[in-house]
């Protein structure tokens, strides 16, 4: 009876589930497959999809970043950052998304998990406990300053190489994002009175 079990599941044919599989990579990280028809050459693809993966790993950072500011605001303007944090999440997730496989497409492979990011990201590790608003804001704007230099940089270089498709994913997708969430994060760090205005003083009115 167990002999008979055990050829079913080495049966060609079986509705028996292989679990527990290991194989070796079919493609190492860091390379390119070849022979891809988008008259890009290897070294110019190899090139943009370091960069793209740095890019990547920076993103996918500031994308936790706001979701861990998310979860942990607090004060009296939590349900406005709450909502605006979250937003700004989920656009960071698709911008993620379409650098991943901007890679994938120039014959690269995009780095995807946590390890391999923390590895690789620039952006400031933050603590693992809550902070005040201003700082969450202040490293938020941190992270957004690094990945806008490296955009600015990394498109000047696709449009050197002429890997359009690059170039146009990098300033129409990515920079053109975050500076927009730049602006909307940074009014929140200007001084202003929340319910008096201030009086002018005797000097201003003098001048
Ligand atoms: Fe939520």
């Amino acid at each position: 009876m167990a002999r008979k079990q055990i050829a079913k599941a080495n049966d060609p044919i079986s509705a028996q589930p292989r679990f527990h599989q290991r194989a070796r990579e079919i493609q190492p990280y860091g390379t390119v497959s070849h022979a891809l028809p988008l008259e890009l050459e290897e070294p110019v693809r190899l090139e943009m999809t370091e960069q793209l993966n740095q890019l990547l790993a920076d993103t996918m950072t500031l994308r936790d970043l706001y979701k861990k500011f998310h979860w942990q605001v607090a004060g009296p303007t939590f349900y406005q950052l709450h909502l605006l944090f979250d937003k700004h999440y989920e656009e960071q997730v698709e911008l993620v998304d379409s650098i991943a496989e901007r890679i994938q497409t120039l014959g690269g492979i995009s780095i995807a998990v946590a390890a391999d990011v923390a590895e690789t990201t620039q952006i400031e590790r933050p603590p693992r406990g809550r902070e005040e608003v201003p700082v969450q804001l202040s490293r938020l704007l941190d992270a957004h300053q690094v990945i806008i230099r490296e955009t600015r940089k990394l498109a000047r270089r696709a449009s050197e190489l002429q890997d359009d498709g690059t170039n146009d994913l990098v300033v129409s997708e990515v920079l053109r994002r975050n500076e927009l969430q730049v602006w909307f994060l940074s009014e929140h760090l200007v001084d202003v009175p929340l319910v008096k205005a201030e009086e002018p003083s005797v000097t201003a009115r003098v001048a």
